[in-house]
Parts: C-alpha cells; sequence; structure tokens
C-alpha cells in the first residue's frame, strides 16, 4: 500500500535514482497506473509522464545489492511490527553506508523504540506519509530521542523538492501530531452516536457541512485567534468538562468490532456499504483531494 506510493512521491526528484525492496516481486507498475489513474484523468500528470516515472523505480528482492548498499536514504513501509522494522534496520546498518538517512513509514509506534538498537541512531527519523501518500501532501517528519536537526533539515529538504509538505513534530509521541487531533474527533464522534445524539450519518454530515469545509483553509488556532481567545476560553470552561473523555476505545466500537462489523471490509460497520456505495466514497474522495490540492 504506502512504498509503492512513497516510491512513487520521490520518483518527482529528477535527480533520484529509487529502488523499492520487498520479500517477493511485486507488480508495482500495474498497481501505480492503476492507482494514480485519476491523476491522469485530471490532467495532473500525462500519461507519458506518469510512464517514465514509474519505469525509474527499480525493484529488488535482494537485500545485499547495489541500490541497497548505495542508498543515501532508506524509507521502511514494512509490516507494523515493532521487531519486523528493528530486524530490518538492523541488516541495513550493516549493509548501508555510515551517512545514510534512515527513515520509519510507522503510523503508530515509537521512532525512537525503533531505532533503540541502532548504533548511528542520530541518522533515524520518522517519516509518517498519509494514505494515499501520492495524493496527501503532509508528511510529519518525527524527531526520535537521538535524531541530529541535521538529518531532520536533509528529510525535511527533500520532501519539499519531491512536493510534500514536511512538519516537524518535535517530540516522538504516540499518535505524533495530526492522528492526535484526528482521533481526538473520531473519539467524540464515536460517543456522539453511542448516546443517540445523532446517528452515524448525521455525524458526518455535521462535519463535512459546517467546520469541515473550513479546515483545508483555516487551522483550528488560526479559527481560535480569528473567533477570539476570550470566546474560546469560555466555551472551553463550559465545553470541555461535557465533552467525551474516556481514555479506552469506545463500547459501541468494541461491540460492532466483536460481531464482524469492520465496515468497509465487511459491507456493516457505523453505517451499511454496498460495493457500489463504497466505490462511490473512495472515487469521491479521490476525485476531492486532487481539486483540493491541484486544482484540477
Ligand atoms: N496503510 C495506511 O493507511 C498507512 C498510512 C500511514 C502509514 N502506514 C504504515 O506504513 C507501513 C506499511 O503499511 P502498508 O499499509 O503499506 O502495509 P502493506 O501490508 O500494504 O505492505 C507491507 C509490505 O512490507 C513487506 N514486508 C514485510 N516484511 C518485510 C521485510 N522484512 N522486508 C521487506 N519487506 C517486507 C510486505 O511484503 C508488504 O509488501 C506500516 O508501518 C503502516 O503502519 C500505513
Amino acid at each position: 500500500m504506502m512504498g509503492k506510493n512513497i516510491a512513487f512521491v520521490l520518483t518527482a526528484v529528477p535527480e533520484l535514482k529509487v529502488t523499492l525492496y520487498d520479500l517477493a516481486y511485486q507488480d508495482i507498475a500495474a498497481a501505480l497506473r492503476s492507482g494514480c489513474a485519476a491523476l491522469v484523468g485530471h490532467g495532473v500528470i500525462s500519461e507519458g509522464e506518469l510512464e517514465t516515472r514509474i519505469k525509474r523505480i527499480g525493484f529488488t528482492t535482494d537485500m545485499d545489492s547495489e541500490p541497497v548498499r548505495a542508498a543515501d536514504m532508506v524509507v521502511e513501509a514494512v509490516f507494523e511490527d515493532m521487531e519486523t522494522k528493528r530486524s530490518l534496520f538492523g541488516r541495513l546498518e550493516e549493509l548501508c553506508a555510515p551517512d545514510a538517512i534512515f527513515c520509519t513509514n510507522t503510523s503508530a509506534m515509537s521512532p525512537t523504540e525503533i531505532s533503540a538498537r541502532l548504533k548511528r541512531r542520530e541518522r533515524f527519523v520518522g517519516t509518517h506519509f498519509w494514505n494515499p501518500a501520492h495524493l496527501i501532501p503532509l508528511v510529519e517528519v518525527v524527531k526520535a530521542d537521538a535524531t541530529s536537526d541535521e538529518t531532520c533539515l536533509a528529510v525535511m529538504e527533500l520532501l519539499r523538492a519531491a512536493g510534500k509538505r514536511p512538519i516537524l513534530c518535535r517530540k516522538d509521541v504516540p499518535g505524533f501530531i495530526a492522528n492526535r487531533m484526528q482521533h481526538a474527533l473520531w473519539r467524540e464522534a464515536i460517543s456522539i452516536v453511542e448516546n443517540g445524539i445523532a446517528d452515524a450519518e448525521t455525524v458526518d454530515e455535521a462535519v463535512k457541512y459546517s467546520f469541515g469545509l473550513r479546515l483545508g483553509q483555516l487551522g483550528p488556532l488560526e479559527n481560535a485567534d480569528m473567533v477570539g481567545l476570550d470566546l474560546t476560553l469560555s466555551i472551553h470552561e463550559y465545553l470541555l468538562p461535557r465533552l467525551e473523555s474516556s481514555g479506552k476505545p469506545s463500547p459501541l466500537l468494541k461491540r460492532l468490532h466483536e460481531r464482524g462489523s469492520l465496515g468497509f471490509k465487511t459491507g456493516e460497520g457505523f453505517r451499511s456499504w454496498t460495493p457500489e456505495s463504497m466505490e462511490a466514497v473512495r472515487d469521491g474522495l479521490n476525485d476531492y483531494l486532487i481539486k483540493m490540492i491541484y486544482k484540477k
């Protein structure tokens, strides 16, 4: 899912040589052609440019190979498993040059823990791309306990050159920056359904037709400044003690999970889904993202 899209993003820098390493051969060209079809369809890139960029991505299943040994930077996107990630980086440290930069695309694990056994920990950093990585501009660059400022700067510069919007997360905290906020919102959304205040469709509608519209243009802190911190303080004094503050997943979420309602995977979740409605959501999201990001 993530690796091929990250590789594709990096081909935006003409002078980079990009190679994917995986345990077994994967037809990434076919996957990228279909994954990037919307970019071509909206005229963001031409079919020719897509093919040229795909052709620039090498592929190897041999870790002890020239592209791995010569790598200036490695972005890891293997399974979300601590031991898999740690042993992969251990082997990479044996193979790569001492000044190679190692990045982890972990979404939830601590880059500090992942790099704990490495010798050159100052060159290790989190790079949290968002899915779909070829569309979403943000990459959270996460400083682990030993990451040097130089490493962060070099990685951020490269990401900018590839057209991404890197931000620096100065502390290695669970959820980094954006997922902490995203899941604070999801907790409240689930709680509203659980407490019978509104159904799931209504909750989604409330976001999409109000503050969700503003969020792409106006961040929460800009918004607080705009309405005034006096108003923000008085709302928080009244409202925050009344919001969901459970430190655990909601019982409703657990019940749905227990009965096998997993969302798109099973056709039932907070809402019911048909193959057509799922496809419409996916296509609608791609079209929306391209319009917002590329104005096309
Ligand atoms: N899927 C998302 O929405 C998303 C978003 C942000 C970050 N992430 C993170 O990105 C990472 C990858 O997630 P994904 O969804 O792309 O997973 P995925 O299962 O689609 O891909 C993982 C790949 O890693 C390969 N792999 C496993 N062990 C390996 C090893 N030892 N050496 C080389 N390759 C190995 C697998 O063959 C597979 O191709 C995870 O850490 C995940 O948390 C995922």
